[in-house]
């Protein structure tokens, strides 16, 4: 009897195992395909947390270097929509380090959009824009900082100290350099009245003209070597303007100024006249003769002051610019496309 059970417990034993066995043979892909997501995502979280800085590392190192700060334009067209009219049209232009040029154009033209294409704000639809020879997009954003500073048409100014309202772009600048460059600009009586560097700020408390003055000393204490000025002195007066754009051309590098009053334009070494139908550049004198619209701008902004008649513009590449084609193109020779 005895030994009919013991049969038994070993034929329940093996049944028992066997069934173990296949529970087991049919889990473990269960299991090993459980183990293998966790692992996957485990993995996965990993890489993902990682990803995002080392690809930016890489990206970083990858990101093309620029050499100098010259800024080449070429067939660039940009529009705000895929079914927009372009703003600008296949415009080609070179402005070499160092240069001082204004912008000048009727209101919507497109002048604040192509201060944010050359800064790299923007980028184009076709064509190329090249700040040290290389796309301007390409560059890592901070070295693109380093490199340019666009002041736009409405001033920002944040409340925090006078400080670091000025040193915003140059956060290690020492303070004998603030006074220096608020001298500079004209804005050393405002900083003094506001209470010195340490003194908050109220954005609200200041005026347009104030604002400017404050963002002015900004983009002057910046390391940018270009710097775009999109009627950033429109509420100073003349005089004051006139000093704070002496100052920028004054100091090494490139200066771009959209301009608003003919001084500014005539201050600087050439002019851009944009219009709907094409583009003009050269020297004050130059353009006065050659574009009609820049020569009604000046009747406007100087009334009475004798204004030459625009001559026609010459046969040559620059006249081949179809009507309603915008083209950037020297009347003068002196530089370029
Ligand atoms: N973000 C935007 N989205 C769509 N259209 C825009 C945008 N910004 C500007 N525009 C349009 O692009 C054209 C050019 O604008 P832009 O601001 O460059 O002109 P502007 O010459 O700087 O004018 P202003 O002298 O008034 O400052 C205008 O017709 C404007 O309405
Ligand atoms: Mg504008």
């Amino acid at each position: 009897m005895l030994r009919y059970v013991k049969i038994l417990l070993v034929v329940l034993a093996a049944i028992a195992s066997a069934g173990l066995a296949i529970v087991g043979f049919l889990l473990v892909p269960t299991l090993l395909r459980l183990i293998h997501f966790r692992f996957d995502v485990t993995l996965g979280r990993l890489l993902s947390a990682s990803r995002s800085p080392r690809a930016a590392r890489v990206a970083r190192q990858h990101a093309p270097a620029a050499s100098g700060y010259g800024l080449e334009l070429r067939d660039v067209t940009f529009r705000y929509g895929p079914h927009a009219e372009p703003v600008l049209r296949e415009l080609d232009l070179s402005v070499a380090p160092g240069e001082h040029l204004a912008i000048v154009g009727p209101s919507g033209i497109g002048k604040s959009t192509l201060a944010n294409l050359l800064c790299g704000s923007l980028a184009p639809d076709a064509g190329y824009i090249q700040l040290g020879g290389v796309p301007v997009g390409d560059l890592a954003p901070k070295q693109r900082a380093a490199i340019r500073t666009l002041i736009p048409q409405e001033a920002y100014v944040f409340t925090g100290t006078v400080r670091d309202n000025l040193t915003y772009l140059a956060p290690n600048a020492h303070p004998a350099e603030i006074h220096l460059a608020a001298h500079a600009v004209g804005a050393a009586e405002l900083i003094a009245r506001l209470g010195g560097l340490p003194a908050v700020l109220d954005p609200d408390a200041l005026s347009a003209g104030e604002r400017q003055l404050i963002a002015l000393v900004r983009a002057y204490l910046s390391p940018a070597r270009l710097v775009v000025l999109d009627e950033a002195t429109s509420n100073l007066d003349p005089a004051t303007e006139r000093r704070a754009e002496e100052a920028f051309a004054d100091r090494d590098g490139t200066l771009i100024v959209i301009a608003h009053r003919i001084t500014s334009a005539a201050r600087a070494g050439r002019v851009l006249v944009l219009d709907g139908a094409s583009a003009v550049v050269g020297h004050h004198e130059t353009v006065l003769k050659r574009s009609a619209l820049y020569a009604e701008l000046v009747r406007y902004w100087q009334p009475g002051s004798p204004v030459p008649d625009p001559a026609p513009v010459p046969r040559r590449r620059t006249a081949l610019v179809p009507v309603n084609r915008r083209r950037f193109a020297p009347s003068d020779g002196s530089r370029g496309e």
